[in-house]
């Protein structure tokens, strides 16, 4: 059931000190892919607290993809990405987003969601939030209904939920 998949989940992500830099502890979620019950698990959690009627899942390069593919599968609906820039072959639109240096952008094809679509975004984390905000406000641009953002794993002491909160996005879950 779903404690017993949630306590599965999180045995299989391992933290990774001083990855990518010092002081940094990074959650590798490779253990939990190369599980074929870790994974199951994962995805089922993120499918069964998933609203009714999802018309598309929306994933974010690179880790997202792995998440959200087969959640839009699961739930009968399509799967469109969110991309690094110069990767997406159509017309896009961008949203800028500030790192700890610099900025990132992310960029969807304009054409990818119909206006009344209603859609879920899924992610492996939530950290600062950054990446999900910019999300929203590349579905804000198309007029897309944002229904649900559903992650893995939340990293709570990042304030990404209350940065989400700050955009108005309400409707979030984590497995962990
Ligand atoms: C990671 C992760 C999330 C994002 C979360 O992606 O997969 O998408 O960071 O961080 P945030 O909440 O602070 O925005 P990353 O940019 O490392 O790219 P990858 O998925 O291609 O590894």
């Amino acid at each position: 059931e779903a404690a017993y998949r949630r306590e599965l989940v999180g045995s299989l992500i391992h933290d990774v000190p001083d990855f990518p830099k010092p002081g940094v502890v990074f959650k590798d979620i490779t253990p939990l892919l190369a599980s074929p019950h870790g994974f199951q698990a994962a995805v089922t959690e993120l499918v069964t607290t998933a609203p009714r009627q999802i018309d598309i899942v929306v994933g974010m390069e690179a880790r997202g993809f792995i998440f959200a593919a087969p959640v839009a599968l699961a739930l009968g609906a399509g799967f469109v990405p969110v991309r690094k820039p110069g990767k997406l072959p159509g017309e896009t639109i961008s949203e800028s987003f500030e790192l700890e240096y610099g900025f990132e952008t992310l960029t969807m094809h304009r054409n990818a969601i119909p206006a009344d679509a209603r859609v879920l975004v899924v992610d492996d984390v939530l950290a600062t939030g950054g990446t999900v905000g910019a999300t929203a406000a590349l579905l804000q641009q198309m007029g897309a209904e944002l229904v649900h953002v559903s992650v893995v794993m939340e990293l709570g002491f990042l304030g990404g939920r209350a940065r989400l909160a700050e955009q108005g996005i309400d409707n979030f879950s984590a497995i962990l």
